[in-house]
């Protein structure tokens, strides 16, 4: 494993993807920036948090034998490892918002942005994003929902501790997706899924209201919600959000 800590960079996504079309990256590559010029999230939206507060970091993967239609168990082990290490921490109201935020309550306090590599039907390798919000004291009125440990817990926190901490976990949840312990991700994932079995009121893309509750995820990764007359539809990310 080799940490390159950086000042200031884009994106330590896009760093890593750089590196790795050039083939100058080896497996388990972790980059930290301390601020991002152009921090990218999920649907093309921007990360934006204050530089030296947070935690944004990528970490590059390789796999042998990993089909696409897992690649909902990779992201599985990545938030699982980060809600670990959270859970540690004693985060109250901790759960996994589908597919890969990091909640406490009703705040967002981290993201994932996993981009794979394909070849055929396999990943071959993955940049695995991570931003997790840690001393950041304010957030920008457009961001109700997001909050930060320091804000939740009142205290500051090492960042190259909890680096640490969370690479470890991720090694260990990456060596269980290696083994092909799928069906054990999913129910770890699901055990914690934010508002699971909690009837809630959702938004389709035609801004169509409806209540149902989150009842799991599909073999395809989508989330299954059941309405109210118990059929189960399922969703993907930019079709569905909670209202
Ligand atoms: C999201 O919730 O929208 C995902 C956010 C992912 C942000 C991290 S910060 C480190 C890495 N580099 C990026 O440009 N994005 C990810």
């Amino acid at each position: 494993m080799k940490i390159i800590k950086l000042d200031a960079i884009d994106s330590t996504n896009s760093f890593l993807k750089e590196m790795a079309e050039n083939s100058i990256v080896e497996d388990f590559t972790v980059v930290v920036a301390k601020s991002q010029t152009s921090g990218r999230g999920q649907m093309n939206a921007k990360w934006e948090v204050k530089s030296g507060k947070n935690l944004t970091f990528s970490v590059f993967c390789e796999f042998r034998d990993l089909q696409i239609i897992n690649q909902k168990s990779l992201s599985y082990s990545v938030v699982l490892s980060i809600f670990e290490v959270l859970n540690r921490l004693k985060l109250p109201k901790l759960s996994v918002k589908w597919p890969n935020d990091i909640m406490s309550g009703n705040k967002k306090i981290a993201g994932v942005l996993i981009e794979n590599v394909l070849k055929g039907k396999q990943i071959s390798s993955s940049i695995i994003g991570i931003g997790i919000n840690v001393n950041q004291d304010s957030f920008p009125i457009n961001l109700p929902n997001a909050s930060s440990l320091k804000k939740i817990l009142n205290k500051e926190f090492n960042l190259d501790l909890l680096l640490n901490e969370i690479i470890l976990s991720l090694q260990e949840k990456i060596e269980i997706l290696k083994k092909k312990e799928y069906s054990f991700l999913e129910k770890e994932y699901l055990k914690v899924l934010y508002k699971k079995n909690v009837p809630s009121m959702f938004k389709d893309k035609q801004n169509i209201l409806f209540m149902g509750k989150i009842i799991g995820v599909s073999s395809i990764g989508k989330l299954q919600i059941e309405l109210e007359d118990e059929t189960v539809k399922e969703f993907d990310l930019k079709e569905v959000s909670f209202a």
